[in-house]
């Protein structure tokens, strides 16, 4: 039963003094556990004076909603299903209200509040202050994993502010509403879905950093919300933070890159594993935390799939061009996605129909040609089992052909003229990344920057700060590498990606992701140019959707435990242009058949566990 104790007031509304005082909220706890109270009530409940005398040593009282289907029922009954919720708690049976029914539950440890409510509650818990006034209650979490920059909250007029709370983990607290409170409908697919946004993309009301805090300090909060980020905010996404980039969305290694900020914690094996970036947050989050349901990431070369494949999520790179990027900041607009990154394929498949709109359809026919890249052919370790066992269960699954296919030769027998591959696209991505990001982010900045602070320079860290030196220097432009990207997606669309009228793709093309270890305590060389080409390039160069699926993990001897840990295994699947919905559909239809599976939060993506045996931390 609750024991409650107000811990305080943010702040008040001194309504007799002009003031400018407003209220942002209140935090209690409730048997220990943190809440935050959003400033605005939801409604007025008039004459429950059988709780007044609560009043006297406490500012709200918890009290739950409940909405009966019919009379007799008994309290338990109903209220069976709210302990699933990780917002709700025993502490807010100190009350009961019946929603929109003359039905009075008997049951003398719980008091009925008699008032009637000045509008519908959904079911769930509230507080309730002596005037009447009910606040939802959200949970508040520590980000203990680091995956947050920013946390938010909705100021209930399209913009949001920074939550004003704080709790224990030496991290961010991020406040989440009840589950309880939302119904998911066709026009709020994604109703009451949390979901944390990567810090390059703007949030009305809030600054935005990109990674770099000169960035942050020089620039007034966003006047206006991304287009990603406003699909999803319109079909109901709860957005409760903004979450960490390496900066300017270039690949950063933890530790001496990250000069910022410090890289977000990879929560599998050992705990000190590098996160892959530039999402860096996103996978974090979506790995650690279970009050988490989707991250929004960024892929210009493997932003979303690296991390995903390294924590073993659910990860996405769509097809180019699905949804405009609007007040978000550019790595290369030819090559830049917005991807999303979760533990529950279904969930993920909703968010992206939400936010890439008209531009996918989900379909239900399924190529029946396979290609695989760097397959293994044999069993060498665990990782290579689950990829063979995979292949043949994806065979069997769509009575395909398998085949294994050799890009560069295919590649070159195809282009003598401009053979071979790995020369001709060596440049290309960096030229990209490098010449229209000098173009479009530093140079602004870098005048904007001098023009406010006397003529100085920012601080950048050492890996843009090295690529968009390198760009300077390069006498190919823009147009040579757009040229080059264009006879590679040429070859793709009539080859190993074409288009099918029947099964949108002709072929499904796999590759399986990294396995290999990345300590985030080791000194690595200092930050190096993206040259090359390889497997995770091809989507990049062929705009065509690649989506990363967790298949189980593989052990390791850590040099940190020195103990036998284990890693994520995952594949990449691809399919042409534009059919990112029939992937989204067939890797849904895999999970149904159990060939593929949910990701678990913690220690491990296939077991769970708490990440560096913080047993202390309650799992909800
Ligand atoms: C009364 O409510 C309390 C709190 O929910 C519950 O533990 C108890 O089982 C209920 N008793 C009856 C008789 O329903
Ligand atoms: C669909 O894609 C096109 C081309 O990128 C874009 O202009 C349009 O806004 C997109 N539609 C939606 C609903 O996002
Ligand atoms: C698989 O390949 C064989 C031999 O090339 C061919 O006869 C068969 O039709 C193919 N099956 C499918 C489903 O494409
Ligand atoms: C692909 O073909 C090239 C020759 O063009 C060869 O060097 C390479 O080893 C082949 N790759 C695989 C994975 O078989
Ligand atoms: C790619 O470019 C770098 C830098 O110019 C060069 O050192 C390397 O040999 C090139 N690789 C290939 C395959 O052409
Ligand atoms: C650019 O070229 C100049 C002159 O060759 C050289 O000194 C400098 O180190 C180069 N910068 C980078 C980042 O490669
Ligand atoms: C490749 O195919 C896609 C989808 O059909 C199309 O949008 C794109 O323009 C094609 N690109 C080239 C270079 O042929
Ligand atoms: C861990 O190290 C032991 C001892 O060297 C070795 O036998 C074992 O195969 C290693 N396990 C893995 C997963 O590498």
């Amino acid at each position: 039963m609750g024991s409650f104790r107000s811990l305080g007031v943010a702040s008040f509304i001194v309504s007799s003094v002009q003031a400018a005082v407003s209220s942002t909220g209140f935090t209690v706890s409730v048997t220990d556990v943190d809440y935050f109270l959003p400033p605005k009530p939801v409604a007025k409940i008039s004459g429950c004076e059988e709780i007044q005398a609560s009043f006297e040593d406490s500012l709200f009282v918890p009290f739950t909603v409940v909405k009966p289907k019919g009379y007799g029922v008994d309290i338990a009954s109903l209220t069976a299903s709210y302990a699933e919720d990780d917002v709700w708690q025993e502490g807010f049976m100190e009350a009961l209200y019946v929603q929109g029914s003359s039905f009075k539950p008997v049951n003398s440890s719980i008091t009925i509040l008699t008032g009637t409510a000045s509008k519908a509650l959904a079911p769930g818990p509230y507080f309730i202050n002596a005037a009447g006034h009910v606040y939802e209650a959200w949970r508040l979490f520590s980000d203990v994993q680091g995956a947050f920059t920013e946390s938010t909250i909705a100021k209930g007029d399209g913009s949001y502010s920074v939550l004003p709370a704080g709790i224990l983990g030496q991290k961010l607290a991020i406040a989440v509403p009840s589950r309880l409170y939302f119904t998911k409908t066709a026009e709020k697919p994604l109703a009451g879905v949390r979901i944390g946004i990567k810090d390059i993309y703007d949030i009305k009301g809030l600054r935005t950093s990109n990674g770099n805090r000169a960035w942050y300090w020089l620039y007034p909060p966003a006047s206006a919300t991304a287009l990603p980020v406003q699909n999803l905010i319109d079909a109901g996404a709860i957005i409760v933070g903004k979450m960490l980039t390496s900066q300017f969305a270039n690949g950063e290694t933890a530790t001496a890159d990250w000069v910022d900020y410090h890289e977000a914690f990879n929560p599998r094996g050992d705990g000190y594993q590098d996160t892959s970036s530039s999402s860096s947050g996103g996978g974090a989050g979506s790995a650690s935390y279970s009050w988490l349901d989707v991250s929004l990431g960024s892929d210009t070369g493997g932003s979303v799939r690296g991390p995903a494949q390294v924590q073993g999520l659910y990860g996405n790179r769509p097809s180019h061009g699905l949804v405009e990027l609007t007040h978000t900041m550019p790595l290369s607009p030819v090559l830049d996605t917005p991807g999303l990154l979760a533990r529950n394929p279904i969930l993920w498949r909703e968010a992206a129909q939400a936010m890439y709109g008209s531009n996918i359809t989900v379909t239900n026919n399924y190529p029946t040609s396979i290609k695989t890249l760097g397959w293994p052919t044999s069993a060498e370790d665990m990782a290579d089992q689950l990829l063979l066992d995979f292949l043949g269960k994806v065979t069997d699954f769509l009575s395909a052909n398998t085949t294994a296919y050799n890009v560069t030769a295919s590649f070159d027998a195809a282009n003598p003229d401009v053979a071979p591959l790995r020369t001709f696209m060596n440049l290309t991505y960096a030229l990209l990344i490098t010449k229209q990001q000098t173009q479009l982010v530093r140079d602004p900045f870098y005048a904007d920057y001098a023009a406010a602070h006397d003529g100085r320079l920012p601080f950048v860290n050492p890996t843009p700060l090295a690529r968009w030196g390198w760009g300077d220097n390069q006498t190919l432009t823009i147009q040579d590498a757009i040229a080059d990207k264009t006879v590679f997606q040429t070859w793709a669309n009539e080859t190993l990606l074409a288009p099918s009228p029947k099964t949108c793709s002709d072929s499904l093309v796999m590759y399986p992701g990294s396995t290999r270890t990345v300590y985030r305590n080791t000194y690595w060389e200092p930050p190096s140019v993206p040259l090359g080409f390889g497997n995770s390039r091809i989507s990049v160069m062929a705009e065509v959707p690649d989506h990363v699926v967790p298949l189980g993990e593989a052990p390791y001897n850590s040099t940190i435990t020195g103990h036998v840990e284990y890693l994520p295994v995952s594949a990449s699947l691809m399919v042409a242009k534009g059919c990112d919905g029939m992937l989204f559909s067939l890797i849904e239809g895999l999970y149904e058949a159990r060939i593929l599976k949910e990701s678990r939060v913690g220690r491990s993506g296939v077991t769970g566990g708490e990440i560096l045996f913080r047993r202390d931390v309650v799992e909800y």
